[in-house]
């Protein structure tokens, strides 16, 4: 009989916030990118609320357009090095790009984490969509890979990874002070790769964790992205808006994963959701419309812009249908341009219309505790998410989420009263990951 998972819950913690003007509410502490007392609280809380992991998101270009949170961050691998010590069994993800890193530097950094962290380590795979980045990595934005590119140069680059977090067997160390032997030598193994993008001969300076390996995460939701995710990933990222669509995305990965012969159940589908929690509908609602209101139209038009290589939108008439810009965009954050691109066109929308929508969307999963637990529940049974990552506009939804919305979904008996391990793979129920050299 097919078992199904337990709902899977993560955090993003993301400093001021992920929308423009969150950082100017009276509830937001406006230097919360950069507090370590903040993300120490949000991860405690997330703990608290027995969440599977927090994650911490990353890009690697800024200008003066780009969101406040952007512009004064922590780097993820060392922010999350030090939430390790304040925390005891929630996972700890981070973004690393694959097209502005070395694998062998990488592959170091997550093992180091997942050691010091006792096997709770996750890397979020990203592509970095922005081709300004290349001027942050001595070279010309002309050879910022394509699309397609960076997903070829992606799949190798986890290749790498996991070749190298393979270069020493569980038991390998046996370090045997009596007859002076270190490790075993033919536990011990030399990658020695050669693909068309990097060439690496390790073995790794650090050896395997209690999970084996750290879990990947990918966030792309282009079909590259996808087909990635279906190859190599235990669980992908999306931001889906309705029901309907998400069910359709949920089948499709599923799809490609069981297509590769790889278990279904070991690709997870994580939606990302901003919750709005009120004692009633209408203070949900009001607490949405004050977020809301703190963005302007320009802010709103610089949010849309940073999508499409930061395009400077605000030389368009504002009351007129979207413009007509050709392909930009198509080669940065993909499935979103996309997206964008075609919603404003079906349902005829100005360029205001669409700026304010993706500055400030609805969310669908506002209300009352009830309520929004009602559509996790919905989602998850309806198999249009295995889980869900909180992207809390304000600190406040975040604490009502673990407080009031969590105990409701333990009592229905779809979300965990206590962590089944100490791992991240554990309590994602995703298998140990085992080292092919020792069978
Ligand atoms: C929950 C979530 C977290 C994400 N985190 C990052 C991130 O940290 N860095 C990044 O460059 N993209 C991140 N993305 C992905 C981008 O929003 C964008 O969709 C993607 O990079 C574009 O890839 P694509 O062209 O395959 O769609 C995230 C997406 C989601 C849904």
């Amino acid at each position: 009989m097919h078992v199904r998972k337990k709902l899977k819950l993560g955090t993003m913690i993301h400093g001021v916030g992920e929308k423009i003007s969150d950082w100017r509410h009276p509830a937001m502490p406006s230097d919360a990118s950069v507090s370590f007392e903040f993300y120490k609280q949000q991860a405690q809380t997330s703990e608290r609320g027995k969440f599977d992991f927090v994650f911490i998101a990353d890009a690697l270009y800024i200008n003066e357009k780009s969101n406040p949170h952007y512009l004064n961050r922590f780097e993820p691998l060392t922010i999350l090095s030090a939430l390790a010590v304040v925390t005891s069994n929630i996972g700890l993800v981070g973004t690393l790009s694959t097209t502005y890193s070395e694998p062998f530097s990488a592959a170091r950094q997550f093992a180091s984490l997942d050691m010091l962290s006792g096997g709770r380590a996750g890397w979020n795979a990203v592509t970095s969509g922005l081709e300004k980045t290349a001027l942050n990595f001595s070279k010309e934005v002309k050879v910022h890979p394509n699309h397609a590119a960076r997903y070829r140069m992606a799949a190798e680059f986890v290749k790498v990874m996991k070749g190298l977090w393979n270069s020493w067997e569980d038991d390998a160390f046996i370090r045997n002070k009596k007859t002076g032997q270190f490790f075993e030598p033919n536990k011990l193994h030399t990658l020695n790769y050669e693909g068309e993008f990097f060439s690496v001969q390790g073995p790794l300076n650090i050896g395997r964790s209690l999970q084996g390996q750290p879990v990947i995460f990918q966030a792309g939701s282009s079909k590259a992205g996808i087909a990635f995710s279906a190859q190599e990933a235990d669980a992908v990222f999306a931001i889906i808006p309705t029901l309907e669509e998400a069910q359709r995305y949920y089948i499709d990965v599923k799809e490609q994963t069981a297509a590769l012969e790889r278990n279904p159940d070991d690709v997870l589908v994580l939606q990302g959701i901003s919750p709005i929690i009120g004692d009633t509908i209408e203070v949900a609602e009001r607490k949405y419309e004050e977020l809301a209101g703190l963005v302007t139209i320009e802010q709103a038009l610089a949010f849309l812009g940073r999508l499409f290589e930061h395009h400077d939108f605000s030389q368009y008439p504002l009351d007129e249908p979207f413009p007509d810009i050709g392909g930009i965009g198509q080669n940065s954050f993909r499935s979103d341009t996309d997206r964008i691109k075609s919603e404003a066109r079906k349902k005829n929308l100005t360029l205001r219309q669409v700026a304010l929508r993706e500055a400030t969307p609805r969310t669908p999963f506002m209300g009352t505790p009830e309520q929004v637990a009602n559509l996790i529940e919905a989602w998850y049974e309806q198999n249009a998410a295995d889980g869900f990552v909180l992207i809390a506009n304000l600190p406040s939804e975040l604490e009502l989420f673990v407080e009031q919305v969590v105990p409701i979904l333990q009592k229905r008996g779809i979300f965990r009263t206590d962590y089944e391990g100490t791992t991240l793979r554990e309590n994602l129920e995703l298998p140990y990951a085992e080292n092919h050299y020792s069978h």
